[in-house]
């Protein structure tokens, strides 16, 4: 999140980072929503309990439906699938808008996200990978530039994670691992999709290949 923003925490379940963000002044006001009244009274007991009353303002609503646009810079949607990520976004037109910044941790189909962010007109200014309790997580931010565009596989797969890293390594592993897979499942199947193999065969060389490159 940028210091000082506005911030809107899409699905803030318990409460805990709408509340860190305010306690440690990182974001002067925080929005908080989720769609279940029963995560919201938890966060409300948590944002009392720390006296946050003032800064973090509560909401039962599905996405950013009842979000004021002029009160929200940075929106956060966490822990969400991509599928509702996307649906997320793309019902709310206003984040349509340079000075917007979206940082999202996708719990699945990190590359369908990317891919329906790119077509949208939405680039990725930074992806950090994230190991915890054995899964891998990427964080993104990123802001529509209205340069809507399709990707390569590389782009959808990769993002802008960095192989040099060791969560990185092991990210760009785990799209290897994901290759070999589809192509193993593909092998009877790609006669109808040769097209397809082509293109999981080309990801899988050029993962190898960097991967060596960058001595892991
Ligand atoms: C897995 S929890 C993630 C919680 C928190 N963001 C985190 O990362 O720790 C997902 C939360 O998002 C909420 N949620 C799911 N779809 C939503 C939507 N369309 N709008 C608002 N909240 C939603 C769920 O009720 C749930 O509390």
């Amino acid at each position: 999140m940028r210091r000082g923003s506005f911030a809107a925490d899409v699905g803030c379940d318990h409460g805990k980072l709408a509340a860190a963000l305010a306690q440690r002044g990182i974001c002067p006001r925080v929005l908080a929503s989720d769609l279940r009244p029963g995560p919201l009274t938890g966060a409300r007991a948590l944002v009392e309990r720390l006296g946050l009353g003032d800064r973090v303002q509560l909401a039962l609503a599905d996405g950013l439906c009842g979000a004021p646009p002029e009160l929200v810079d940075d929106v956060i949607i966490a822990g969400l699938g991509a599928e509702e990520t996307a649906r997320i976004i793309l019902g709310a037109p206003w984040l349509k808008h340079p000075d917007k910044r979206l940082v999202l941790v996708p719990a699945s189909r990190h590359g369908l996200l990317r891919e329906l962010l790119a077509r949208e007109g939405y680039e990725i200014l930074k992806e950090i990978p994230v190991q915890e309790a054995g899964q891998l997580y990427t964080v993104m931010s990123a802001r529509y530039c209205a340069r809507p565009r399709e990707l390569t596989s590389r782009e959808r797969e990769l993002g802008l994670i960095d192989p040099s890293l060791p969560e990185g390594r092991s990210y760009w592993l785990r799209v290897l691992g994901r290759c070999r897979r589809i192509e193993a499942g593909l092998l009877q199947a790609a006669r109808e999709d040769p097209e397809l193999l082509r293109r999981q065969r080309e990801l899988a060389r050029y993962i190898e290949g960097e991967l060596e490159e960058h001595g892991n």
